[in-house]
Parts: C-alpha cells; structure tokens; sequence
C-alpha cells in the first residue's frame, strides 16, 4: 500500500452497527456520515466507538456548503472539529457543493457554476475551513442533472483548479463522474485523464438509477459494469487509492455488500500486478 491507501471500505450504516460488532468483517476501514453522530450520546454514539475501536475510519459530511455565499457555519465547523477529536479520523470530507440559501437547506448537494468567480471564492473558504479543522479537507465531486449559462470551463478544470489553489484533496467519486458525464454527454476519460493522481486521496463507488434519458444518483443499486470499468481506468491512472462502497438505500446484508467490496479489491489486484505506478507530484 502507498501512503494513505487504507485499503477498501464501506460506509457504516445503521442496519450493520451490530453486525460489524459481531463478525468483525473483513472490511479495512469504514466511513461515517459525520452529521449522523452529531448528537451527545445515545445508541450511534455506543456503535460509533466501539467499531472505531476496531477499525480505521474517515469522515464524510453532507453539510458544509463550501460553495454557498453565505458565510461559512461556524458552529457546525466546531461541532465537526469537537466530532474528529473524538474519533481521530484519517481524514474529513465533504462536497464541491452548496446545498441552500437564506437560512433554507435544500436537503441536495448541488452544482456551482464553472467560473473563475466561483473558483476564488470556493479557495478561500476551503482555506478557513482548513485553518479551523487544522488539517486537510477532501473534496467530492456531485452528481448533477443542471449546467449553468455562466459556466466558462469544464467541471474537471474548475476541481482541478480548487484544489491546487487551496492545496487540498479530492474525494474522487467514480460513479458521480459517470452520472454527470450520462446526463452532460462528456467522456468520463477525459475527466480522469485530466485529474493530478497526488491529489487523489479516496475514491467513492455506489449504484444509481439509469433512466435511458437521464441517470439518477441515488445509491440504492449495486455498482454498473461501466463504473466498475471506469474505476479500473482509475486505478490505472492513479495508482492504489483507498475505495469504498456507499449504499444508502435498498441497503442489502453486510455479506452482500462485502462480496461487492471484493470485486473492487480483485480489479486492483488485477491492475496493480499488471502496470507499474506513475504519480505525479502535488504542486
Ligand atoms: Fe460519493
């Protein structure tokens, strides 16, 4: 393994808390969503460090609208750096999203406009962010189903550009690529192509919802064949990245969802057996 590749993981769902505790499953480490433990206590609290005890985890968050005009939360920003000094994660997430405006949270991760406006704009606020948690953050690249008239640039460049300028992570999430490039009809190898491997920290792989017009996010299927192929294509690229499964609705049995995690640990095997490693250096 090369730095920082913990290996393969899954979201940590509530149907599993007592299973993980139980079997003790082959699984590197897990992810948590990190609003869900929030709380003072309680049953989630019980869960959250007993499996912490026994494996590795990082943090993902759906909250932090790093790309709202609002002013950045920050209580929520307390209550998120207050939740790593409890769990010391390997490291903490979120989305190149905003999620509302004026007080009303629109409960979706949605898309900015590709702009120079918003590239500044997003930079700075990731460096406060970086500044109050006092490490890194990654970034996760959406689904979107919406462009904007204003944007000037691909979605790949407007990423790439955020985060050599604030000098953080990508969170790269293999099906969102692969639902944004369905529904805006780009090819999701240039997307990979253009991405710098050093900046690749985690990857995302979940199922979606394929409409034929149109493909929805909604991570209640298991992985397509073309988003396993994409991911391959990744690895390929970027060398071993630590890569997990998220499943948030239909949520099948742990062992289900292990034996998916396998396919993506057979791939790597395949690919890193096969190819010697290129990574370029973060600049
Ligand atoms: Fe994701």
């Amino acid at each position: 393994m090369t730095d920082h590749n913990l290996g393969f993981g899954l979201g940590l769902r509530t149907p599993h808390f007592q299973d993980v505790l139980n079997t003790q499953p082959d699984v590197d480490w897990f992810e948590i969503i990190s609003e869900n433990f929030m709380v003072a206590g309680g049953k989630p609290k019980y869960y959250l460090h007993a499996i912490r005890e026994r494996y590795p985890m990082v943090m993902h968050g759906v909250s932090m609208s790093i790309g709202s005009t609002e002013p950045l939360d920050n209580a929520y920003l307390q209550r998120l750096k207050q939740l790593a000094n409890e769990v010391q994660p390997e490291w903490i997430s979120d989305h190149l999203c905003w999620t509302g405006l004026d007080g009303i949270n629109s409960h979706d991760l949605l898309p900015m406009p590709y702009t120079e406006e918003a590239i500044n704009h997003i930079v700075e606020r990731i460096k406060q962010v970086q500044d109050t948690l006092g490490r890194p953050l990654l970034l996760e690249n959406v689904s979107s189903y919406i462009s904007y008239t204003d944007s000037v640039m691909s979605e790949w460049a407007f990423y790439n550009e955020i985060v050599e300028r604030a000098d953080c992570l990508m969170l790269l999430d293999i099906n969102n690529i692969y639902v944004s490039s369905r529904n805006h009809y780009f090819d999701a190898q240039d997307y990979l192509d253009s991405v710098n491997p050093a900046r690749v920290r985690q990857i995302h792989l979940a199922g979606h919802s394929d409409y034929g017009t149109h493909v929805i996010d909604t991570h209640d299927h298991d992985v397509c064949d073309p988003v396993w192929q994409l991911y391959r294509q990744a690895l390929q690229r970027f060398g071993p990245v630590s890569t997990m499964i998220e499943r948030d609705d239909n949520i099948p049995p742990l062992t289900q969802l292990i034996d998916e995690l396998n396919i993506a640990r057979q791939i790597a095997a395949e690919v890193h057996s096969s190819k010697p490693l290129i990574r370029e250096v973060a600049g």
